[in-house]
């Protein structure tokens, strides 16, 4: 099983970082201030350490940093992350103001923040998950015994292949888009996913699924 680095130490960070170790893989978590999260219970059982000390630990890479810190994070660690899978959670919210509940992006239909990171680092195998669900319900959720689709993209196949068998053991049935531009599609997923949530105050259990 291949170690882990979670690089963000936020809700998604931290989640993942448990679901991973439930699974039985070695976890180390990566942050920009250590030492905000000494003494964090929550983390306890995790090494937390400097993004680019826990980014050449990892052997697989989780991306779970603030979107608007993301870039900055790719440029920092970017020799780091060369030839591994990047599961890539991030998503690229604006400062601004909701409208109506609706999320403002800085990225455009004709972009996306996942292929910015692949143009950082080209060798790195990003491959986009989980960045269209709350993170409470990442790992293992229960639907009553339906599975929930997630939406992946990476230029990489093999990696997409390697993100879906993890996706299956974290309770997930995987829709692979294809390459890294599909990222157009799914990252806006979380605009969607948080409109309940922003508009209501309602952040339950809800996830999408693919009907065929
Ligand atoms: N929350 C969710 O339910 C959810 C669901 C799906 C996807 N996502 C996406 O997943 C990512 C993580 O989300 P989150 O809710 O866990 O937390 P977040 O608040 O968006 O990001 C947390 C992490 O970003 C780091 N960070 C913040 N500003 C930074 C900077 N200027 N430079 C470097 N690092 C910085 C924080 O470092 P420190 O801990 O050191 O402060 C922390 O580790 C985001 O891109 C988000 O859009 C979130």
């Amino acid at each position: 099983m291949k170690k882990v680095a979670i690089l963000g130490a936020g809700m998604v960070g931290q989640t993942l970082a448990g679901g991973f170790s439930k699974h039985g893989y070695e976890v180390v978590i990566g942050t920009h201030d250590v030492s905000k999260h000494e003494g964090d219970p929550s983390l306890s059982h995790i090494p937390v350490l400097p993004y680019a000390d826990a980014a050449k630990e990892g052997e697989l890479i989780v991306f779970a940093v603030k979107g608007s810190a993301a870039e900055d994070v790719a440029k920092e660690i970017a020799e780091s992350l060369k030839g591994k899978t990047v599961i890539d959670t991030t998503n690229p919210i604006a400062d601004a103001a909701p409208e109506g509940g609706v999320l403002n992006f800085f990225t455009s239909l004709h972009d996306s923040l996942m292929e910015r990171l692949q143009k950082i680092v080209p060798e790195a195998r990003f491959v986009k998950a989980w960045n269209s669900v709350g993170a409470s319900t990442m790992v293992n959720p229960d639907f009553g015994g339906v599975r929930p689709s997630m939406f992946i993209c990476g230029n990489d196949e093999v990696a997409r292949k390697e993100v879906a068998t993890l996706l299956d053991q974290f309770g997930w049935d995987t829709e692979d888009m294809g390459g890294a531009v599909a990222a157009r599609a799914i990252e806006p997923l979380c605009i969607l996913w948080c409109i309940p949530g922003i508009a209501k105050n309602d952040w339950g259990k809800r996830a999408f699924k693919l009907l065929r």
